[in-house]
């Protein structure tokens, strides 16, 4: 049993419930609120339905659940990039009705321009979000963000000479550059080894670290969002029951409570990580997919 110091606080969300998260909420609470999200692809049949949750400014939360959830669609809608079947999301007070430079996004598959090398691909992004600044700026800006994550020598390639590792590394640089008020990373370390995947997980934490960036990222791996995240949302799939379908929706919210300042190699010794492990890899095996479709 988890004692009272160790366990993971886990809160419903109804009402776009919020729990609470001290760093974060003495900052903004509520930067980003979701309220009464649902999506139909195929009528009456929604992925997922009244999904409320709200972001503090500066928190760093993760969504995971299994595939086909919704996770992608959530994250599309917060970018501006698709549309909800209803509800509503603001972020900053105003409502998040198409793409903005102010959401960083870091999809799955880099989506580089393969005709631009590393500096031309993030200097249009910068261009973009800075359309008066001089090429001295403009070059110094993504000089500085490349340096960050460590590719400065990979300035002149092409995505095609970079490794997987390298373009994602590319990608989280590119948002990173343009300053977003909000960074949407959509499983931005799925495809990489262990080793390189560890590796830049690092880099993201201590880029948020000294950024305070607030971040929103979908995982579907227990021990990144342990080690990244303030926050766990997880998320349930629909499904068929002889009541009819039920749509997916956030089950749970789990508060992290462990240490923020805390290591990768160093998390199986702080008290609580198995207790909280062991919550999510239940839900995940048990609940998530219960009676799924
Ligand atoms: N454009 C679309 N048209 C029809 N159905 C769609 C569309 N996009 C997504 N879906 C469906 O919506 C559901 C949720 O998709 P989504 O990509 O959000 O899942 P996900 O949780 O991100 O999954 P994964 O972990 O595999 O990436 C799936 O059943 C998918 O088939
Ligand atoms: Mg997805």
């Amino acid at each position: 049993m988890w004692s009272e110091e160790r366990q993971p606080r886990v809160a419903d969300l109804a009402p776009c419930g919020s729990p609470t998260l001290a760093h974060a909420d003495a900052l903004s609470p509520g930067f980003l609120k979701v309220e009464g999200l649902s999506k139909c692809f195929v009528p009456g049949r929604p992925v997922f339905d009244g999904v409320d949750f709200q972001i503090s400014r500066g928190e760093f939360v993760c969504i995971i659940g299994h595939s086909g959830c919704g996770k992608t669609t959530i994250l599309n809608v917060l970018a501006g990039l698709d549309q909800a079947t209803s509800g509503h999301v603001f972020m900053d007070g105003r409502a998040v009705e198409g793409p903005g430079l102010e959401r960083g996004v870091v999809f799955q598959t880099h989506a580089l321009m393969p005709w631009l090398t590393v500096g031309k691909n993030i200097a249009f992004a910068v261009r973009s979000r800075w359309p008066d600044w001089s090429e001295a700026q403009v070059l110094a800006h993504v000089r500085t963000h490349v340096d960050k994550v460590g590719l400065l020598s990979a300035m002149d390639k092409k995505p095609a000479q970079l490794s997987g590792g390298m373009k994602q590394r590319v990608g989280i640089a590119r948002a990173f550059a343009i300053q977003p008020k909000m960074l949407l990373l959509d499983e931005p370390f799925g495809a990489l080894d262990a080793l390189t995947r560890g590796s830049i997980q690092d880099q993201l934490m201590g880029i948020v670290g000294q950024t305070q960036q607030t971040v929103f990222m979908i995982t579907h791996d227990v021990d990144e969002a342990i080690l990244l995240a303030d926050r766990i949302l997880l998320m349930s799939n629909g499904r068929d029951t002889d009541q009819g379908h039920v749509p997916g929706g956030i089950a749970e919210v789990v508060v992290n409570p462990l240490p923020r300042q805390r290591q990768r190699a160093q998390l199986h010794h702080l008290p609580g990580y198995y207790e909280l492990r062991n919550h999510m890899v239940d839900f995940l095996v048990s609940r998530a997919l219960a009676g799924a479709a």
